[in-house]
């Protein structure tokens, strides 16, 4: 079934479960140089080290310490009770929307709980820390973490655009619209006559492309929307 409800999220709908979004004051890219830890030069320059920053971030999913949140559980609700069809589009690496129930989901930057062959591009489930030791069990090639790096192009974007070229609602959640061609979706939504509504803490970059906005905490403006659209 073609989804009539295409859900866009980013960091901020996982911000309440405990993991550090990008941008923020306190956020990820403030202590980390992107160029080290999240593109191919940065990991052909010092491999161990970009394992080490994922190997981090893995531990918060697999260690139990993070769950997914109200906002997560009311998508899957959402995807599960709305005869359209929804489709989720995350920008996030983390697996909280599968844990909370989405099943038409597709990861764009990749997943941290996946490796992948540099030679075969085999993907392999990740659970542990990886490192530079590690070899691809079909061919021995070298193992990097499944996750887009800037300079490389987001996954799966033929679905997703044929998915905004045929909704009826446009949603983005918890994204700052800094990273394209993802702050672009709401446009090409728009284009095609979706409604598009931004749900966010505060006004993203590209606010002015949504006909609706609502701002707050994700855990508030989320189970609210899906509330409004199921009743
Ligand atoms: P950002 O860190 O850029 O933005 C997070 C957004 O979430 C901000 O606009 C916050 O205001 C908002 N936010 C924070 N807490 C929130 C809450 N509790 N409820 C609702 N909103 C909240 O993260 P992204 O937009 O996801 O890419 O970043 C996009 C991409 O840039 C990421 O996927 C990553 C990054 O570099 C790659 O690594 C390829």
């Amino acid at each position: 079934m073609t989804a009539r409800i295409v859900v866009l999220t980013g960091a901020g709908v996982s911000a309440e479960s405990g993991i550090r979004t990008f941008r923020a004051a306190d956020g990820l890219w403030e202590e980390h140089r992107i160029e080290d830890v999240a593109t191919p030069e940065g990991f052909r320059a010092d491999p161990a080290l970009v394992h080490r920053f994922y190997n981090e971030r893995r531990r918060q999913l697999v260690g139990g310490t993070v769950e997914p949140n109200a906002a997560h559980l009311a998508l899957a609700r959402l995807e599960q009770q709305h005869p359209g069809g929804t489709m989720i589009v995350t920008q996030n690496i983390d697996d909280l929307h599968e844990r909370a129930g989405s099943r038409n989901l597709i990861h764009m930057h990749g997943e941290l709980l996946r490796m992948r062959c540099v030679a075969c591009d085999h993907l392999s489930e990740r659970l542990t820390d990886s490192s530079v030791a590690d070899a691809c069990a079909e061919c021995g090639g070298a193992l990097r973490p499944h996750v887009v790096w800037f300079g490389e192009m987001p996954l799966d974007l033929d679905t997703i655009y044929d998915a905004l070229e045929a909704c009826a609602v446009f949603v983005a959640i918890g994204t700052s619209g800094n990273v394209y061609p993802a702050a672009g979706f709401a446009a090409v939504a728009a284009q095609v006559g979706a409604h598009t509504i931004e749900l966010n803490l505060e006004p993203s970059e590209v606010a002015s492309t949504f006909a609706e906005t609502r701002y707050g905490p994700a855990t508030e403006l989320v189970p609210r929307w899906v509330e409004e659209v199921l009743a």
